[in-house]
């Protein structure tokens, strides 16, 4: 039996967890939280609703977290993971993005296993099979491009929430729907493909493939290049991450390849500027990753409230970047202190926007 804490339960990852679950006689929930959706519909010995997760964590002793809370605030609950050496299925990849350094310092202390729920990255572990970074080429990450996909700046200057909240392949919760309008998801991705699996910036490569059927491949030092395909269903991640290093069965359709198309576009970085900005702060390090996301998910929820314009996003992330001193993060309270700044400096901006 395996205990299995999930945080962000009554999210999009969340809901999906729960199916899984119920649907495996060898997974049981332990614990469930959420940051203030009632969680009266969850059965699991322990809930919490907003709160300390670790407290949350300690008391449950869990055999895996996985940590599907959005945003910065999963961090706490996936450093306690890292740190206690308890699986962890990720699918908050703000706070491996904003923790980088000491996420990785966190996890080879504690010893345990991060297994990716984002769909790429679970496709890339898979491709990887644990080889080493030297025999890795190059890592591949794919995505749809979003609902603006070819668009001009012309094109975007007066999209609304609705219009960039209508992805065209993927179900998913707001935030995770916008970043991946302005293709900041994939900027998040990038970051936390490096940090996941120690591979340069510069051997990490993103294309669009706007059917959402290859998650990612990697091409090998050999010539080989895998890639992993599916439908667009998170189950499957999720169901991977969460019964690893089995492969259990999924109510999915087998994969009809006589039915499918698929192209593979570079992405227009001129038009989607954060995924350069991503790279950017990527390469940078120290608190420029933190910076990038509390910027980003300050300006989406101005965006989604009407009181910020979509390709303002990108000008906020790119501002409050350039205030950023670079410094490098040495533990937990510099990072909140980080990310606490960069959020300040994106409402600053706001206000006089
Ligand atoms: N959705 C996808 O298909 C997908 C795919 C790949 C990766 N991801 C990643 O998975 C994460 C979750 O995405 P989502 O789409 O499932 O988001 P979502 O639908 O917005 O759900 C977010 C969940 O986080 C909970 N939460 C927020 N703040 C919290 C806090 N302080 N403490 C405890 N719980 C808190 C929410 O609780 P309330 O309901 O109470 O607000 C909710 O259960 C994100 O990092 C996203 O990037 C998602």
């Amino acid at each position: 039996m395996k205990r299995v804490a999930l945080l962000g339960a009554t999210g999009s990852i969340g809901r999906q967890a729960i199916e899984i679950v119920e649907a495996h006689p060898e997974l049981e929930l332990c614990a469930a939280a959420s940051g203030s959706a009632p969680l009266d519909g969850v059965d699991a010995p322990l809930k919490q609703v907003g709160g300390d997760l670790t407290e949350l964590l300690d008391r449950a002793q869990p055999d895996v977290v996985l940590n599907a809370v959005v945003g910065f605030a999963g961090i706490h609950a996936t450093l306690w993971a890292m740190e206690h050496g308890v699986d962890l299925a990720l699918a908050n990849k703000e706070s491996l993005v904003a923790a980088g350094e000491i996420a990785t310092a966190a996890q080879a202390r504690g010893g345990g296993r991060t297994l990716p729920v984002d769909s790429e990255h679970s496709a890339l572990f898979q491709c990887l099979e644990e080889r080493r970074p030297e025999q890795v080429h190059t890592l591949v990450l794919t995505g749809s491009g979003g609902p603006f996909r070819g668009r001009t700046r012309d094109e975007l200057l007066n999209v609304t929430p609705d219009e960039a909240l209508a992805h065209p392949t993927w179900s998913m919760g707001p935030k995770i729907t916008i970043d991946s309008a302005t293709l900041a998801n994939k900027g998040l991705e990038l970051i936390e493909a490096h940090f996941l699996f120690g591979i340069p910036y510069d051997r990490i490569e993103v294309v669009l493939q706007p059917t959402s059927i290859v998650h990612s491949l990697v091409r090998f030092r050999d010539g080989a290049a895998l890639a992993h395909l599916g439908y667009p269903d998170m189950r499957v991640p999720i169901s991977y991450a969460l019964t690893y290093p089995d492969r259990a069965e999924t109510p999915l359709r087998p994969l009809d390849l006589t039915a499918l198309t698929l192209e593979f576009q570079a992405p227009d970085l001129e038009t989607f500027p954060m995924l350069a900005l991503a790279r950017e702060a990527g390469e940078k390090g120290g608190t420029y990753p933190c910076a990038y996301n509390a910027a980003n998910e300050v300006a989406v929820a101005a965006f989604l409230a009407g009181r910020l314009p979509f390709l303002g996003i990108a000008e906020v992330v790119a501002d409050a970047l350039e205030r950023v001193d670079g410094s490098p993060v040495r533990d937990l309270d510099e990072l909140v202190d980080a990310d606490r700044a960069a959020r300040a400096f994106a409402d600053e901006r706001l206000a006089v926007a």
